[in-house]
């Protein structure tokens, strides 16, 4: 599965306009999603709802006297869970009713077929074409050490300055090493001493800050929890993000600061708080999908219910594999729990990128992996071993961000790093549907 501009929502009994609909879309190449299931109803329906509609820009709604009291009360309800823009179509008088699945939709502008549904068509085509949500890429492998903090701010990085993107990093590792990396401490000039005079400047280490105030991944998730259950309830993004870099208007590189207490919710929390923290993580990011131009998620290697909320989360995993002889069986691993385990994230696209490929000269693991099930799924460019890539401790980040990595510099670094992180970039891109 992939990505889809539409999801479409119908009563079994509209077949005939669901026909007209798909082939609207098809004609002008709008790909949707269609629930074509026999059994509705029940946890794994939901979850494959859910991953739908997060893969999908927009909800259309196909409204006629047929869906009351229909299973599109759900698909509703699970959208505006997720802040999917929706779109009814009104086929009939059933939108000028006050059913309570009409209730749901009053919010939404909804398009008119009683009269020239030529029109109708034509106007649903450009609405839906119109809708864009930021793609969100999660980071993940069951592997540490592995680059998954090095391609997330790089490629953070390269679509904000490079391709003038709106870009939020969310640093979903309870080792916080994206928010080191890139939060910097300020200098305070503004401190005045005696008389006036600037007293000596003071560094202000910001990311203790930013935690303090919850201007973070633990202030995010304390709200999920708290309103995953008011359908009505919305996050104020701006209390949890922090500039980097750029404003709005323009192009903008944003973080979500990382929050060790996070680990918590991994081995404290219980089922219901565990459900609430993936439900309402998962209205967050939505809610931000409407913000950014792309979304990145790094997250730490476990197994966990933080691995469920940004999976569920999630549009595509980004897999850095470094190539060494437990690279299958990390692979493999990671297969099982996207899988099985984790029903929210089954049929989130997978992309696989090798990473800082020196050990294997002779690509035995590209080899390798292009003769397994992930064949597809693996990324031509890979990303090069250059230690302006490296996190090192004698290195502080460049405060303006004009980086390759965050600790080297566009300008000054090889070739052969710049290369290989341009082309990465613009696979992950091309595969993610993001326009640079
Ligand atoms: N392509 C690369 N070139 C140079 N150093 C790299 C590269 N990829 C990762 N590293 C270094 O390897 C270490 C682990 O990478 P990191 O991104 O933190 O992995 P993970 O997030 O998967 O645990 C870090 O010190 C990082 O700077
Ligand atoms: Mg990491």
């Amino acid at each position: 599965m992939t990505r889809f501009s539409a999801f479409i929502s119908y009563s079994r009994e509209d077949g005939a306009l669901v026909d007209k609909l798909r082939s609207a879309l098809n004609t002008r190449e709008l790909s949707y999603w269609l629930d074509t299931a026999e059994i509705k109803g029940g946890d794994v329906w939901e979850a494959v709802i859910r991953r739908a509609l997060t893969q999908s820009d927009t909800l259309l709604v196909i409204v006629t006297k047929n869906i009351i009291d229909s299973f599109v009360e759900t698909e509703i309800r699970l959208a505006q869970d997720l802040r999917k823009p929706i779109i009814p179509l009104a086929f009939d008088d059933t939108i000028d009713g006050d059913a309570e699945i009409v209730r749901l939709l009053r919010r939404s502008h909804f398009i008119d077929f009683r009269r020239k549904p030529e029109i109708a068509f034509e106007d649903t085509a450009s609405a839906v074409s119109r809708a864009y949500l930021a793609p969100v890429v999660s980071t993940y492998n069951v592997k540490g050490g592995v680059g998954k903090t090095t391609v997330t701010m790089n490629l953070g990085a390269y679509y904000f300055k490079r391709s003038e993107k709106r870009v939020l990093l969310i640093d979903f590792d309870p080792q916080t090493n994206l928010s080191t990396a890139l939060v910097l401490p300020k200098i305070d000039r503004s401190k005045r001493g005696l008389f006036g005079i600037r007293s000596r400047q003071t560094r202000v280490d910001i990311l203790p800050t930013l935690q303090e105030t919850k201007r973070s991944a633990l202030g995010v998730l304390e709200e999920a929890m708290r309103i995953a259950d008011q359908s009505d309830a919305d996050f104020d993004i701006g209390k949890y993000v922090y500039t980097l870099d750029g404003g709005s208007p323009g192009p903008v590189l944003d973080i979500v600061a990382g929050h060790s207490l996070i680990r918590r919710l991994a081995t404290e929390a219980s089922q219901s708080q565990a459900g609430k923290a993936i439900r309402g993580f998962a209205r967050f990011v939505g809610q931000c999908r409407r913000e950014y131009d792309c979304i990145f998620i790094d997250m730490n290697p476990s197994i966990s219910v933080l691995s469920k909320c940004a999976l569920a989360a999630a549009t595509h995993i980004l897999s850095p594999v470094k190539p060494d002889m437990y690279s299958m069986q990390g692979l493999n691993l990671l297969e099982e729990i996207s899988g099985e385990t984790d029903v929210e994230a089954r049929g989130c696209e997978q992309l696989i990128v090798i990473n800082d490929p020196r050990e294997d000269k002779n690509q035995i693991v590209r080899s390798r992996i292009a003769q397994s099930a992930f064949a597809d799924r693996l990324l031509a460019p890979e990303l090069v071993y250059s230690r302006h890539f490296l996190a090192k401790p004698d290195r502080t980040v460049n405060p303006s961000l004009t980086f390759l990595a965050a600790y080297g510099n566009w300008g000054e670094s090889p070739n052969s790093a710049r290369r290989s992180l341009r082309n990465v970039a613009e696979e992950v891109a091309n595969k993610i549907g993001l326009h640079i």
